[in-house]
């Protein structure tokens, strides 16, 4: 798997593997088979959030598996953690003010067993937090080394925008990762954000992303496994021709449709375009190794092409 340079150094590998399930609806044993996996196959970049995955249980699962898993593979040093503070979980947690901040940062090191998280995401933008606030609160957990990069998910552009030029102004941290909802069906999509807070990736955040050299960390892009179960793909989905160009020359190259997605998302890039790194997740490592397959298939010119105009 190829290695990317993010800002601050950290380099990651070009597919992140999402934990967001990982403790909950998938077991521990299943976990840990996916994350060393992952490992295995060169893999060093995982998400996940303080509040994975409430919806399921209490919402530590996630980040406490993580840390146990951290823990028995002694390996702290050799991944890069990525977690999330903003969202709600049962009805607390939710938002962005300074005091939140402090706190859930605390919370998600002690459940994850480390002093510091490589990457800290704004889960989802607040507004009614004064975006000073905010940003000044995450320059803190960089001074303090608890966190070394920021990036934001699920925020109007022009929000990150203006966090960004604050920070920038007044000398604190800035926000140099997005993670929004994207895949290859979702591009040509009327993807319609489908809660308050905004996941749409269109043209003009894809050219914004490219013209700040900001990595976009594409979630969901299996489409929950609908590129597989297409009774799984969302309503607002384009499912006609692009749907077709993308099976039939996922069986001319024998792949599955998943992993000609992670293909097309890891060469993305080549067109001139932002680097995208897909974000994705199994319950089980034959599948997730099927899919992370497409992440060393270099794609000809002629087929990102053809796969960009379908
Ligand atoms: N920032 C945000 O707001 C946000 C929101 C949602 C998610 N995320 C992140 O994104 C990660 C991934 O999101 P996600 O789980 O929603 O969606 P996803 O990765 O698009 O889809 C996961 C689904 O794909 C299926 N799948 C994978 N490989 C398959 C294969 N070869 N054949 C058939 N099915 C296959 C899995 O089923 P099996 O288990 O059966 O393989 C699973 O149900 C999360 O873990 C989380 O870290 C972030």
């Amino acid at each position: 798997m190829e290695k990317i340079k993010l800002k601050n150094d950290i380099v990651v590998s070009s597919v992140c593997l999402g934990a967001m399930n990982f403790g909950t609806s998938t077991d521990e044993k299943s976990s840990f088979a996916v994350l060393d996996a992952y490992v295995d196959a060169g893999g060093n970049f995982i998400d996940t959030s303080n509040n994975y995955a409430h919806w399921q249980g209490t919402g530590d699962e996630s980040e406490t598996l993580l840390g146990k898993w951290l823990k028995e593979r002694k390996n702290r040093d050799k991944v890069v953690i990525a977690t999330k503070v903003g969202f709600d979980r049962h009805g607390e947690g939710a938002g962005l003010k300074r005091g939140q901040i402090e706190f859930w940062i605390d919370e998600s090191l002690r459940k994850l067993g480390t002093d510091y998280v490589d990457i800290y995401y704004a889960h989802s933008d607040d507004a009614q937090t004064p975006i000073e606030e905010t940003v000044e609160a995450f320059d803190k957990l960089v001074k303090k080394g608890k966190v070394r990069m920021l990036g934001a998910s699920n925020f109007d552009t022009w929000r990150f925008d203006r966090a960004r030029a604050y920070a920038k102004t007044n000398g604190l941290a800035e926000y140099t990762i997005m993670q929004q909802r994207f895949s290859y069906l979702y591009e040509k999509s009327s993807c319609a954000p489908t809660y308050v807070f905004n996941e749409y990736v269109g043209r003009e955040r894809l050219r914004y992303l490219k013209e700040e050299n900001i990595p976009l960390v594409a979630y969901s892009c299996l489409c929950k496994g609908g590129y597989e179960r297409p009774e799984r793909l969302p309503q607002s989905c384009e499912k006609g021709e692009r749907l077709e160009f993308l099976a039939t020359l996922a069986a001319e190259k024998k792949m599955t449709k998943s992993a000609l997605v992670i293909s097309y998302l890891t060469n993305f890039h080549r067109t001139g375009e932002t680097r995208v790194i897909p974000l994705f997740s199994s319950s089980t490592p034959e599948h997730f190794l099927e899919t992370l397959s497409g992440a060393d298939i270099k794609l000809t010119d002629e087929e990102l092409l053809a796969l960009k105009r379908a």
